[in-house]
């Protein structure tokens, strides 16, 4: 499978650490896996313009790193959102970035899904879930799952195992 894994940090830590496993375990199993740095990328919200949806023929009026995003977001078999949480959703980049999927709607090829979470208290996961399930019920994705770790369990070695083991199983 190509696999895209959208990775909303800022940072390259915590989140990035369980991005990390998930590709090697990915890609022990035989997948193509890129990653996408959104959280270190200029990405604005939607206009909700609709030129998209007219003139533009599928793609944006703003021109940033969307552009970027865009192929391989069409071009994948399954899609991961790995995010820290911010204020007890998923960081702003983030959510700029999957605005942006307005454009294409409903994703081409991609039938999966997952999403990394990554926190620094337990329990704060009820925005990002109910989004997920959201995104998932309108695309008509299949849930590969979802893996959350929350303080020191962000860059443990038993959790960084149990993503591996997650993405050889896809
Ligand atoms: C602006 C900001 C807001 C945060 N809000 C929350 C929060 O609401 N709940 C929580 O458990 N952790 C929160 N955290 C902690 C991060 O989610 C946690 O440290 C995470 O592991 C950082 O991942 P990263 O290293 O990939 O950036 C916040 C951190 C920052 C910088």
């Amino acid at each position: 499978m190509k696999i895209t894994v959208l990775n909303g940090s800022p940072r390259k830590e915590n989140t990035a650490a369980m991005v990390a496993a998930f590709v090697e375990g990915a890609e022990a199993a035989g997948h193509q896996v890129e990653v996408l740095h959104v959280g270190k990328m200029k990405i604005a919200g939607c206009l909700g313009c609709e030129y998209c949806h007219g003139k533009g023929e599928g793609q944006c009026v703003q021109k940033d790193d969307w552009q970027k995003v865009q192929p391989a977001y069409e071009d994948c078999d399954m899609v991961v959102f790995a995010s820290p949480i911010y204020y007890f959703t998923l960081t702003a980049q983030m959510q700029a970035a999957i605005q942006r999927i307005y454009c294409i709607d409903h994703p081409p090829k991609a039938t999966k899904a997952a999403m990394l979470l990554s926190s620094g208290s337990p329990g704060v996961y009820d925005g990002p879930m109910g989004q997920y399930r959201g995104y998932l019920a309108y695309t008509g994705l299949e849930d590969a799952g979802v893996i959350t770790a929350v303080g020191e369990e962000n860059k443990s070695e038993a959790k960084l195992a149990e993503i591996r083991e997650f993405a050889k199983n896809l």
